[in-house]
């Protein structure tokens, strides 16, 4: 069955993923070379550093996206999503319009953090978002040094009903040992719901290549299917 991305940076100059739609072009005929076909463009939201992007505005851009990919004969699906900075700034929101969600039309919605502590503004800007009836799903916990530090708390984490999100980069050697280490202990241990490229731009493909294959080693050909396809179809709907 081919696999759906489901995290990516592939939207041109829009983040720090790809510079060019030629760089696009480049990271999305090599997943598709290894088995992908449908792809969540998920760029980073509500994080500072890469202004004001709305879902408005990148549904704009998914759909310009799309056309250049058909122009140049690549067959793969897109669809919108985004990767949301979980922030304190949330809780000022009035209802859930500015949430980036997987397709636009499901309640699942892909967060990051990046404090080095789980602070309790956290607790809060997750809870907000459940109780608007949103599925949260923690991209790359095993790079968030709470989790490095203390493992044992994604079972809190998990309890409160967020699911994860594990990178290939890590475990195809992108990142240091421990979190190579903490990414395999996560995997083993079932955690993930999902498995992502996290994919930036071409340099980043090998380490993504090289963590498909090593997943592949490490749970098999009947998990990387769930991780990268099944559970993945939950949110292409
Ligand atoms: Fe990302």
């Amino acid at each position: 069955m081919p696999r759906i991305d489901v995290h990516n940076h592939f939207l041109p100059a829009i983040d720090d993923g790809c510079r060019t739609f030629e760089d696009s072009l480049t990271c999305v005929r090599t997943m598709m070379a290894h088995g992908y076909d449908r792809f969540f463009l998920t760029p980073h939201m509500g994080a500072k550093e890469f202004g004001t992007l709305t879902p408005a505005l990148l549904r704009r851009a998914v759909a310009r996206f799309r056309r250049r990919m058909a122009q140049e004969g690549v067959s793969a699906v897109f669809r919108a999503g985004g990767e949301l900075r979980l922030s304190p700034r949330i809780l000022e929101w009035n209802d859930r319009s500015a949430v980036p969600t997987y397709g636009g039309n499901t309640s699942y919605c892909l967060v990051d953090l990046w404090e080095p502590d789980w602070p309790p503004w956290a607790d809060a800007a997750m809870a907000w978002l459940q109780e608007r009836g949103l599925t949260v799903i923690l991209a790359h916990p095993e790079r968030m040094k709470c989790l490095q530090d203390d493992p044992g708390f994604i079972e809190v984490l998990a309890r409160r009903g967020i699911l994860f999100q594990g990178n290939f980069g890590p475990l195809g050697g992108s990142e240091s040992d421990a979190i190579r280490l903490l990414a395999e202990r996560f995997l083993r241990d079932g955690r993930y719901f999902l498995l992502g490229s996290d994919c930036h731009r071409p340099e980043h493909l090998p380490t993504r290549l090289a963590g498909l294959q090593r997943a592949l080693e490490l749970v098999g050909s009947a998990t990387l299917e769930t991780l990268t396809t099944t559970n993945a179809a939950q949110l292409w709907v």
